[in-house]
Protein backbone atom coordinates (compact mmCIF):
# COMPACT_ATOMS: atom_id res chain seq x y z
CA UNK A 1 0.00 0.00 0.00
CA UNK A 2 1.49 3.18 -0.75
CA UNK A 3 2.26 5.61 2.11
CA UNK A 4 -1.11 8.16 2.46
CA UNK A 5 -0.11 10.85 5.28
CA UNK A 6 -2.92 13.32 3.75
CA UNK A 7 -6.77 13.26 2.11
CA UNK A 8 -4.67 14.95 -0.88
CA UNK A 9 -2.68 12.16 -1.08
CA UNK A 10 -5.52 9.71 -1.77
CA UNK A 11 -6.80 12.49 -4.38
CA UNK A 12 -3.57 12.19 -6.49
CA UNK A 13 -3.87 8.26 -6.54
CA UNK A 14 -7.83 8.77 -6.73
CA UNK A 15 -7.38 10.56 -9.82
CA UNK A 16 -5.00 8.19 -11.60
CA UNK A 17 -7.22 5.35 -11.26
CA UNK A 18 -10.75 6.48 -11.53
CA UNK A 19 -12.37 7.14 -15.37
CA UNK A 20 -12.21 11.18 -15.84
CA UNK A 21 -15.99 11.78 -16.21
CA UNK A 22 -16.53 10.11 -12.74
CA UNK A 23 -13.31 12.06 -11.42
CA UNK A 24 -15.38 15.25 -12.76
CA UNK A 25 -18.67 14.28 -11.31
CA UNK A 26 -17.25 13.98 -8.20
CA UNK A 27 -14.90 16.92 -8.05
CA UNK A 28 -17.13 19.42 -9.10
CA UNK A 29 -19.14 22.73 -8.06
CA UNK A 30 -22.13 24.56 -10.19
CA UNK A 31 -21.36 27.47 -12.52
CA UNK A 32 -18.52 29.40 -11.28
CA UNK A 33 -17.47 26.68 -8.63
CA UNK A 34 -17.35 30.01 -6.29
CA UNK A 35 -18.93 28.16 -3.34
CA UNK A 36 -17.24 24.77 -3.55
CA UNK A 37 -14.11 26.07 -3.25
CA UNK A 38 -14.84 28.84 -0.02
CA UNK A 39 -16.63 25.80 1.80
CA UNK A 40 -12.73 24.15 1.99
CA UNK A 41 -11.23 28.18 2.19
CA UNK A 42 -13.10 29.55 4.49
CA UNK A 43 -11.65 26.69 7.58
CA UNK A 44 -8.16 28.15 6.53
CA UNK A 45 -9.62 31.83 7.57
CA UNK A 46 -10.27 30.06 11.08
CA UNK A 47 -7.21 29.27 14.06
CA UNK A 48 -6.83 27.63 17.10
CA UNK A 49 -5.62 28.66 20.07
CA UNK A 50 -2.73 26.33 21.17
CA UNK A 51 -2.40 25.49 24.86
CA UNK A 52 0.66 23.80 26.87
CA UNK A 53 1.28 21.74 29.84
CA UNK A 54 -2.18 20.13 30.15
CA UNK A 55 -2.52 16.29 30.90
CA UNK A 56 -3.49 14.79 27.75
CA UNK A 57 -3.55 11.02 28.68
CA UNK A 58 -6.68 9.34 27.75
CA UNK A 59 -8.16 10.82 25.10
CA UNK A 60 -11.31 10.14 23.72
CA UNK A 61 -13.21 11.49 20.52
CA UNK A 62 -16.41 9.19 21.17
CA UNK A 63 -19.62 10.80 21.36
CA UNK A 64 -23.23 10.33 19.64
CA UNK A 65 -25.23 11.66 16.97
CA UNK A 66 -28.36 11.47 16.94
CA UNK A 67 -28.46 9.24 20.27
CA UNK A 68 -26.07 6.85 18.22
CA UNK A 69 -22.33 6.68 19.90
CA UNK A 70 -19.90 7.07 16.97
CA UNK A 71 -16.07 6.79 17.12
CA UNK A 72 -15.79 10.19 15.76
CA UNK A 73 -18.53 12.91 14.84
CA UNK A 74 -17.57 12.21 11.35
CA UNK A 75 -20.14 10.73 9.24
CA UNK A 76 -20.11 9.88 5.79
CA UNK A 77 -22.32 12.13 3.50
CA UNK A 78 -24.91 10.43 0.84
CA UNK A 79 -22.99 10.97 -2.39
CA UNK A 80 -24.64 9.72 -5.49
CA UNK A 81 -22.76 6.57 -8.17
CA UNK A 82 -20.67 5.87 -5.53
CA UNK A 83 -20.37 2.50 -6.95
CA UNK A 84 -19.56 3.70 -10.22
CA UNK A 85 -16.42 5.14 -7.96
CA UNK A 86 -15.31 1.95 -7.68
CA UNK A 87 -17.12 -1.52 -8.22
CA UNK A 88 -20.00 -2.16 -5.76
CA UNK A 89 -18.31 1.10 -3.92
CA UNK A 90 -21.30 1.89 -1.16
CA UNK A 91 -21.15 -1.67 0.08
CA UNK A 92 -17.24 -1.30 0.50
CA UNK A 93 -17.50 2.20 2.14
CA UNK A 94 -20.77 1.21 4.05
CA UNK A 95 -18.50 -1.95 5.41
CA UNK A 96 -15.68 0.63 6.10
CA UNK A 97 -17.80 3.08 8.06
CA UNK A 98 -19.30 0.14 10.08
CA UNK A 99 -16.16 -0.89 11.41
CA UNK A 100 -14.43 2.24 12.11
CA UNK A 101 -17.64 2.92 13.53
CA UNK A 102 -19.57 5.95 12.57
CA UNK A 103 -22.41 6.26 10.15
CA UNK A 104 -22.64 5.52 6.31
CA UNK A 105 -25.95 7.19 4.62
CA UNK A 106 -26.81 5.51 1.76
CA UNK A 107 -27.79 8.10 -1.09
CA UNK A 108 -31.20 7.42 -3.29
CA UNK A 109 -28.95 7.80 -6.56
CA UNK A 110 -26.91 4.99 -5.46
CA UNK A 111 -25.71 2.09 -7.68
CA UNK A 112 -25.67 -0.76 -4.98
CA UNK A 113 -29.58 -1.17 -3.93
CA UNK A 114 -30.89 -0.06 -0.23
CA UNK A 115 -31.33 -3.81 -0.33
CA UNK A 116 -27.45 -4.95 -1.57
CA UNK A 117 -25.93 -2.83 1.18
CA UNK A 118 -28.37 -4.18 4.13
CA UNK A 119 -27.04 -7.61 3.19
CA UNK A 120 -23.50 -7.00 2.87
CA UNK A 121 -23.43 -5.14 6.18
CA UNK A 122 -24.22 -6.01 9.77
CA UNK A 123 -25.14 -2.71 11.38
CA UNK A 124 -28.24 -0.66 10.34
CA UNK A 125 -26.97 2.27 8.18
CA UNK A 126 -29.08 5.70 7.37
CA UNK A 127 -30.90 6.20 4.30
CA UNK A 128 -30.94 9.79 2.19
CA UNK A 129 -34.39 10.29 0.42
CA UNK A 130 -34.91 12.68 -2.69
CA UNK A 131 -38.61 13.58 -3.02
CA UNK A 132 -39.95 12.79 -5.93
CA UNK A 133 -42.96 13.42 -7.73
CA UNK A 134 -44.11 10.13 -7.87
CA UNK A 135 -45.55 9.07 -4.33
CA UNK A 136 -46.16 5.36 -4.80
CA UNK A 137 -42.25 5.09 -5.59
CA UNK A 138 -41.46 7.81 -2.64
CA UNK A 139 -43.84 5.05 -0.45
CA UNK A 140 -41.58 2.32 -1.54
CA UNK A 141 -38.18 3.78 -1.25
CA UNK A 142 -39.27 4.79 2.54
CA UNK A 143 -40.54 1.44 3.16
CA UNK A 144 -37.90 -0.35 1.47
CA UNK A 145 -34.96 1.77 4.10
CA UNK A 146 -37.85 0.71 6.73
CA UNK A 147 -37.38 -3.03 5.90
CA UNK A 148 -33.90 -2.66 5.64
CA UNK A 149 -33.61 -1.58 9.47
CA UNK A 150 -32.06 2.12 8.47
CA UNK A 151 -31.74 3.64 11.63
CA UNK A 152 -32.25 7.10 10.34
CA UNK A 153 -33.95 8.86 7.07
CA UNK A 154 -31.73 11.64 5.82
CA UNK A 155 -34.24 13.94 3.42
CA UNK A 156 -32.37 16.13 1.22
CA UNK A 157 -33.97 19.66 0.67
CA UNK A 158 -31.97 21.44 -1.63
CA UNK A 159 -32.37 19.56 -5.36
CA UNK A 160 -35.75 20.02 -6.23
CA UNK A 161 -34.15 21.31 -9.50
CA UNK A 162 -30.27 20.54 -10.49
CA UNK A 163 -27.27 22.96 -10.24
CA UNK A 164 -25.65 23.12 -13.61
CA UNK A 165 -22.03 21.25 -13.23
CA UNK A 166 -20.36 21.77 -16.52
CA UNK A 167 -18.31 18.85 -16.59
CA UNK A 168 -21.46 16.20 -16.47
CA UNK A 169 -22.41 18.10 -19.71
CA UNK A 170 -19.40 17.63 -21.19
CA UNK A 171 -18.79 14.55 -20.42
CA UNK A 172 -22.14 12.95 -21.00
CA UNK A 173 -21.95 11.72 -17.19
CA UNK A 174 -24.25 8.75 -17.32
CA UNK A 175 -24.25 4.94 -14.89
CA UNK A 176 -22.76 3.04 -16.90
CA UNK A 177 -20.65 4.96 -18.90
CA UNK A 178 -21.92 4.95 -22.75
CA UNK A 179 -19.23 3.36 -24.90
CA UNK A 180 -18.32 6.20 -27.20
CA UNK A 181 -15.18 6.69 -28.61
CA UNK A 182 -13.80 9.34 -25.92
CA UNK A 183 -15.08 7.45 -23.10
CA UNK A 184 -13.64 3.83 -24.62
CA UNK A 185 -9.78 6.09 -24.78
CA UNK A 186 -10.46 6.91 -21.07
CA UNK A 187 -11.86 3.61 -19.53
CA UNK A 188 -8.87 1.38 -21.24
CA UNK A 189 -6.05 3.12 -19.67
CA UNK A 190 -7.99 2.24 -16.13
CA UNK A 191 -7.56 -1.67 -15.89
CA UNK A 192 -8.17 -1.68 -11.94
CA UNK A 193 -11.21 0.14 -12.51
CA UNK A 194 -12.61 -1.75 -15.34
CA UNK A 195 -11.84 -5.34 -13.47
CA UNK A 196 -13.62 -4.50 -11.00
CA UNK A 197 -16.85 -3.53 -13.00
CA UNK A 198 -16.46 -6.78 -14.52
CA UNK A 199 -16.64 -8.26 -11.91
CA UNK A 200 -20.36 -7.35 -10.09
CA UNK A 201 -23.75 -6.71 -11.46
CA UNK A 202 -24.22 -3.46 -9.62
CA UNK A 203 -23.61 -0.60 -12.67
CA UNK A 204 -27.09 1.17 -12.71
CA UNK A 205 -28.71 2.77 -10.28
CA UNK A 206 -29.84 0.16 -7.98
CA UNK A 207 -32.83 2.06 -5.97
CA UNK A 208 -34.35 3.20 -9.36
CA UNK A 209 -33.60 0.51 -12.10
CA UNK A 210 -36.94 -1.73 -11.67
CA UNK A 211 -38.55 -0.11 -9.40
CA UNK A 212 -39.65 2.84 -11.23
CA UNK A 213 -41.57 3.15 -14.86
CA UNK A 214 -41.61 5.74 -17.40
CA UNK A 215 -37.76 7.15 -17.18
CA UNK A 216 -36.22 7.90 -20.68
CA UNK A 217 -33.06 6.67 -19.82
CA UNK A 218 -32.34 5.40 -16.72
CA UNK A 219 -28.28 6.07 -17.03
CA UNK A 220 -28.53 9.72 -17.05
CA UNK A 221 -29.05 11.18 -13.51
CA UNK A 222 -29.72 14.47 -15.51
CA UNK A 223 -32.76 13.04 -16.90
CA UNK A 224 -34.04 11.31 -13.66
CA UNK A 225 -33.71 14.44 -11.75
CA UNK A 226 -35.19 16.80 -14.14
CA UNK A 227 -38.54 14.02 -14.67
CA UNK A 228 -38.15 12.63 -11.01
CA UNK A 229 -37.15 15.18 -8.33
CA UNK A 230 -40.42 17.03 -7.01
CA UNK A 231 -40.33 20.75 -7.80
CA UNK A 232 -42.65 21.54 -5.94
CA UNK A 233 -41.39 20.03 -2.65
CA UNK A 234 -43.01 22.28 0.38
CA UNK A 235 -42.80 22.01 4.52
CA UNK A 236 -46.06 20.18 4.22
CA UNK A 237 -44.79 17.40 2.02
CA UNK A 238 -41.73 17.02 4.43
CA UNK A 239 -44.31 16.64 7.52
CA UNK A 240 -45.84 13.56 5.73
CA UNK A 241 -42.73 12.03 4.66
CA UNK A 242 -41.78 12.38 8.47
CA UNK A 243 -45.47 10.47 9.36
CA UNK A 244 -44.60 7.45 6.54
CA UNK A 245 -40.91 7.38 8.30
CA UNK A 246 -42.17 7.58 11.85
CA UNK A 247 -38.07 7.01 13.33
CA UNK A 248 -35.43 9.30 13.27
CA UNK A 249 -35.34 12.17 10.75
CA UNK A 250 -32.97 14.43 9.29
CA UNK A 251 -33.25 17.49 7.27
CA UNK A 252 -30.60 18.15 4.69
CA UNK A 253 -29.29 21.23 3.01
CA UNK A 254 -30.35 24.25 5.71
CA UNK A 255 -28.57 27.36 4.88
CA UNK A 256 -30.60 29.93 6.54
CA UNK A 257 -32.13 30.41 10.46
CA UNK A 258 -35.99 30.53 8.99
CA UNK A 259 -35.52 27.36 7.30
CA UNK A 260 -33.78 25.78 10.30
CA UNK A 261 -36.78 27.21 13.11
CA UNK A 262 -39.46 25.31 10.66
CA UNK A 263 -36.90 22.18 10.19
CA UNK A 264 -36.82 22.56 14.14
CA UNK A 265 -40.70 22.66 14.41
CA UNK A 266 -41.50 19.85 12.56
CA UNK A 267 -39.67 17.50 14.90
CA UNK A 268 -36.51 17.06 12.84
CA UNK A 269 -33.69 14.90 15.35
CA UNK A 270 -31.00 17.28 13.80
CA UNK A 271 -30.51 19.41 10.25
CA UNK A 272 -27.40 19.23 8.06
CA UNK A 273 -25.92 22.72 7.52
CA UNK A 274 -24.83 21.79 4.40
CA UNK A 275 -24.96 23.38 0.95
CA UNK A 276 -24.55 20.27 -1.37
CA UNK A 277 -20.58 20.19 -1.27
CA UNK A 278 -20.92 23.49 -3.60
CA UNK A 279 -22.85 21.75 -6.36
CA UNK A 280 -26.12 23.47 -6.19
CA UNK A 281 -26.55 27.21 -5.44
CA UNK A 282 -23.24 28.64 -6.29
CA UNK A 283 -22.70 32.10 -4.68
CA UNK A 284 -24.39 30.94 -1.44
CA UNK A 285 -21.98 31.28 1.65
CA UNK A 286 -19.57 28.76 2.94
CA UNK A 287 -21.58 26.25 5.69
CA UNK A 288 -18.52 26.98 7.98
CA UNK A 289 -19.76 30.53 8.02
CA UNK A 290 -23.73 29.69 7.64
CA UNK A 291 -23.22 27.70 10.75
CA UNK A 292 -23.30 30.19 13.29
CA UNK A 293 -26.64 32.22 12.19
CA UNK A 294 -28.26 28.56 12.61
CA UNK A 295 -27.26 27.59 15.53
CA UNK A 296 -28.18 30.72 17.45
CA UNK A 297 -31.60 30.31 16.12
CA UNK A 298 -32.17 26.35 17.05
CA UNK A 299 -29.35 25.14 18.85
CA UNK A 300 -31.14 24.60 21.75
CA UNK A 301 -33.79 22.91 19.76
CA UNK A 302 -32.56 19.96 17.42
CA UNK A 303 -28.74 18.81 16.77
CA UNK A 304 -26.89 21.07 14.31
CA UNK A 305 -25.17 19.17 11.88
CA UNK A 306 -22.55 20.28 9.26
CA UNK A 307 -21.25 19.33 5.84
CA UNK A 308 -18.55 21.17 3.10
CA UNK A 309 -15.36 21.53 2.37
CA UNK A 310 -13.74 19.08 5.44
CA UNK A 311 -10.88 17.47 4.34
CA UNK A 312 -8.68 16.99 7.57
CA UNK A 313 -9.10 16.47 11.32
CA UNK A 314 -9.12 20.19 11.45
CA UNK A 315 -11.56 20.93 9.50
CA UNK A 316 -13.88 18.87 11.93
CA UNK A 317 -12.52 20.52 14.93
CA UNK A 318 -13.09 24.06 14.20
CA UNK A 319 -16.77 22.70 12.85
CA UNK A 320 -17.28 20.87 16.38
CA UNK A 321 -16.05 23.90 17.85
CA UNK A 322 -18.16 26.57 16.43
CA UNK A 323 -21.10 24.27 17.38
CA UNK A 324 -21.72 21.61 15.00
CA UNK A 325 -22.54 18.06 17.36
CA UNK A 326 -21.83 16.29 14.03
CA UNK A 327 -20.16 16.65 10.86
CA UNK A 328 -19.73 14.57 7.69
CA UNK A 329 -17.87 13.90 4.62
CA UNK A 330 -18.41 13.71 1.31
CA UNK A 331 -15.61 13.93 -1.61
CA UNK A 332 -12.97 13.39 1.70
CA UNK A 333 -14.10 9.68 1.20
CA UNK A 334 -14.86 9.34 -2.39
CA UNK A 335 -11.27 10.09 -2.90
CA UNK A 336 -10.32 6.96 -0.43
CA UNK A 337 -12.72 4.69 -2.25
CA UNK A 338 -11.34 5.64 -5.82
CA UNK A 339 -7.99 5.13 -4.87
CA UNK A 340 -8.11 2.22 -3.02
CA UNK A 341 -11.18 0.73 -2.28
CA UNK A 342 -12.48 -0.32 1.05
CA UNK A 343 -8.97 0.14 2.73
CA UNK A 344 -8.82 3.86 1.20
CA UNK A 345 -12.22 4.72 2.82
CA UNK A 346 -10.49 3.38 6.22
CA UNK A 347 -7.40 5.50 5.41
CA UNK A 348 -9.38 8.46 5.28
CA UNK A 349 -11.07 7.49 8.26
CA UNK A 350 -7.93 7.15 10.05
CA UNK A 351 -6.26 10.65 8.37
CA UNK A 352 -9.02 12.37 9.98
CA UNK A 353 -9.38 10.59 13.09
CA UNK A 354 -6.18 11.04 13.81
CA UNK A 355 -5.82 14.78 12.91
CA UNK A 356 -9.06 15.64 14.95
CA UNK A 357 -7.76 13.66 17.96
CA UNK A 358 -3.90 15.42 17.96
CA UNK A 359 -5.28 19.00 16.66
CA UNK A 360 -7.71 18.28 19.74
CA UNK A 361 -4.88 17.66 22.12
CA UNK A 362 -2.80 20.43 21.25
CA UNK A 363 -5.69 23.07 21.92
CA UNK A 364 -5.70 21.01 25.32
CA UNK A 365 -8.46 19.07 25.31
CA UNK A 366 -8.72 15.06 26.21
CA UNK A 367 -12.24 14.77 25.01
CA UNK A 368 -14.23 16.07 22.08
CA UNK A 369 -17.27 16.47 23.91
CA UNK A 370 -15.63 19.20 26.26
CA UNK A 371 -14.43 21.10 23.19
CA UNK A 372 -15.80 24.59 22.57
CA UNK A 373 -15.35 28.03 21.08
CA UNK A 374 -12.73 29.21 23.45
CA UNK A 375 -10.05 27.11 21.14
CA UNK A 376 -10.46 29.20 18.12
CA UNK A 377 -9.53 32.69 17.07
CA UNK A 378 -12.27 33.04 14.40
CA UNK A 379 -11.92 36.43 12.70
CA UNK A 380 -14.38 38.97 13.05
CA UNK A 381 -17.75 39.11 11.39
CA UNK A 382 -16.80 35.68 9.63
CA UNK A 383 -20.33 34.67 10.38
CA UNK A 384 -21.83 37.79 8.49
CA UNK A 385 -22.79 41.49 9.28
CA UNK A 386 -25.34 41.21 6.50
CA UNK A 387 -27.78 44.06 5.34
C1 LIG B 1 -20.11 13.31 -6.14
C2 LIG B 1 -21.14 13.78 -5.16
C3 LIG B 1 -22.41 13.24 -5.19
C4 LIG B 1 -23.36 13.65 -4.24
N1 LIG B 1 -24.60 13.04 -4.22
C5 LIG B 1 -25.47 13.36 -3.24
C6 LIG B 1 -26.70 12.65 -3.12
O1 LIG B 1 -26.98 11.72 -3.87
N2 LIG B 1 -27.55 13.03 -2.14
C7 LIG B 1 -27.27 14.06 -1.27
O2 LIG B 1 -28.08 14.38 -0.40
N3 LIG B 1 -26.09 14.72 -1.36
C8 LIG B 1 -25.20 14.38 -2.30
N4 LIG B 1 -24.00 15.03 -2.36
C9 LIG B 1 -23.67 16.04 -1.33
C10 LIG B 1 -23.00 15.37 -0.12
O3 LIG B 1 -23.93 14.61 0.60
C11 LIG B 1 -22.40 16.43 0.82
O4 LIG B 1 -23.38 17.38 1.12
C12 LIG B 1 -21.16 17.09 0.25
O5 LIG B 1 -20.38 16.17 -0.48
C13 LIG B 1 -20.32 17.69 1.35
O6 LIG B 1 -19.22 18.37 0.83
P1 LIG B 1 -17.76 17.73 0.67
O7 LIG B 1 -17.82 16.83 -0.51
O8 LIG B 1 -16.91 18.92 0.43
O9 LIG B 1 -17.45 16.97 1.94
C14 LIG B 1 -23.03 14.64 -3.29
C15 LIG B 1 -21.75 15.17 -3.28
C16 LIG B 1 -20.80 14.74 -4.18
C17 LIG B 1 -19.41 15.31 -4.12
Amino acid sequence: MPVITDIEDLKRIYRRRTPKMFYDYCESGSWTEQTFRENSSDFDRIYFRQRVAVDLTNRSTRTQMIGQDVAMPVALAPVGLTGMQSADGEIKAARAAEKFGVPFTLSTMSICSIEAVAEATTKPFWFQVYVMKDDDYLARLIQRAKDAKCSALVVTLDLQVLGQRHMDIKNGLSAPPKPTLSNIANLSTKWRWGLGMLGTKNRQFGNVVGHVKGISDPSSLMSWTAEQFDPALDWAKIEKIRDMWGGKLILKGIMEAEDARRAAQIGADAIIVSNHGGRQLDGALSTIRALEPILEAVGDQTEVHLDGGIRSGQDVLKALAMGAKGTYIGRAFVYGLGAMGEAGVTRALEVIHKELDVSMAFCGHRDINDVNREILRVPRGFSGDWD
